[in-house]
């Protein structure tokens, strides 16, 4: 932190802006005027490359090349491609990641894979604070295979690890309050007791360093639409570690995954590697703007990303704490190593503060019954904004207090 060391003030957040690393990284996003964008968590904002890029695929690639394309165009290779361009973002190595599916069916796919490479186990294991699109994605999964979903309170996972388990599916940051969990020492257990640990990215891609390989983590899911910055409904992402990719089968297998699609031969045959998680044909312009997304990560460090979030998070806090009314409380850790890249406020009219503050320029989202969330993405948002952000909030808290 900087040697200034006074309450928040305009200046305070101005001089952390202009030391910072990623202050020149701002521009590559289309900010519109007015407006303080803490929503990244839930979809990100557009980059500047995107409208090109698929201006450019739509009446070039697709316009002119038509069928041929899928040869000359390399969208056939797209999937693996993007993996490998995500894959530095979250600690995985080249080849271990592919981009298809949505978050919940690709968390149905690998947890239906783990459940079928341990026939011995039959209990998938889960948090109740779990996203709820995973506790249906991972039970529908479970249910195929005449295994069992066992949901537990977190603080209970310890305990619920045992030789029944296949695979542990747990959400790295909870989407409600922000708090990260500990993966690694989750992957520890899990594999312990022989377990696979499967991993929900989608509120860490992108926003901290998750370091899949170094932590051993078997297998992973992410949304690209957040901390990506993908767009609306832009594909997820797939991880299955290196060594464990031929044990694994894909439970909806399609022709893309096949090793030889265009023999339409009758036999199922799995592609090498990653590939063989494929289904169906790639979603190439959605894809596009994923890739154009992606160059706004060109030349960024993910550790410079989290410590600029760390900073914005702690920054919202304290002017909170400041400002705020004694009706408006943090409801996620206070502990920035504990925290994602997002602070959820508790209020007793939170959808009121979160529409007072949206009034003002300050986009930040309602979760019922009573959180405003505020999400923090390094890349476009500047300390001031976050300082002027945090100020609003307080005042239509107090507003609302009086
Ligand atoms: C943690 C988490 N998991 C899963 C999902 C669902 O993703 P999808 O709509 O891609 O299936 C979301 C959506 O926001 C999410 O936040």
């Amino acid at each position: 932190m900087p040697a200034v060391d006074t309450a928040w003030s305009i200046e305070r957040a101005r001089a952390l802006d202009d030391e910072d690393a990623l202050g020149g990284i701002r521009h590559r996003f289309l900010r519109p005027d007015g407006l303080v964008y803490l929503d990244g968590n839930s979809l990100g904002m557009l980059p500047t490359g995107v409208p090109e890029a698929t201006r450019r695929v739509v009446e070039e690639e697709w316009g002119r090349a038509l069928i041929s394309g899928w040869t000359e165009c390399g969208w056939m290779e797209a999937p693996e491609r993007l993996g490998d361009r995500i894959a530095p973002i979250i600690g995985a190595g080249p080849g271990e990641v592919l981009v298809a599916d949505t978050t919940s069916v690709a968390l149905a796919k690998l947890v239906g894979a783990a459940l079928a490479a341990r026939r011995d186990r039959r209990v998938v294991l889960t948090s109740a604070d779990n996203f709820p699109s995973d506790l249906y994605a991972a039970a529908g999964a479970a249910r195929l295979q005449g295994a069992e979903l066992r949901v537990v309170d977190r603080s209970e996972l310890p305990a619920a690890l045992d030789e029944d388990v296949a695979v542990c599916c747990l959400t790295q940051v909870d989407f409600r309050t922000g708090e990260l969990h500990d993966l690694p020492g989750l992957t520890a257990a899990a594999h312990e007791v022989g377990a696979l640990a499967l991993f929900d990215l989608c509120h860490s891609a992108g926003a901290l360093p998750v370091g899949l390989g170094e932590h051993g983590v078997d297998l992973a899911v992410g949304c690209t639409y957040k901390y990506l910055n993908g767009g609306p409904g832009s594909p997820s992402f797939l991880y299955v570690r290196e060594g464990l990719q031929g044990e694994l089968e894909n439970p909806l297998p399609g022709w893309l995954g096949h090793e030889t699609p265009f023999d339409f031969d009758r036999r199922w045959r799995p592609a090498e590697g990653i590939r063989r998680f494929l289904t169906s044909t790639p979603p190439i312009l959605a894809l596009t703007a994923l890739d154009a997304a992606l160059d706004a990560f060109e030349g960024v460090s993910i550790d410079t990303v989290r410590a600029k979030s760390e900073r914005l998070g702690q920054l919202f806090i304290e002017v909170i704490d400041d400002l705020g009314p004694a009706s408006l409380t943090v409801a996620s850790p206070r502990e920035a190593a504990r925290r994602g890249s997002q602070v959820s406020l508790e209020h007793p009219r939170a959808g009121e503060v979160v529409a007072a503050a949206a009034d003002k320029g300050v986009v930040g989202d309602f979760r019922s019954p009573g959180l405003c969330r505020f999400g923090f993405a390094p890349l476009y948002l500047s300390y001031a904004e976050v300082f002027q952000a945090a100020e609003l909030v307080s005042a239509a808290a107090t507003s609302l207090s009086d």
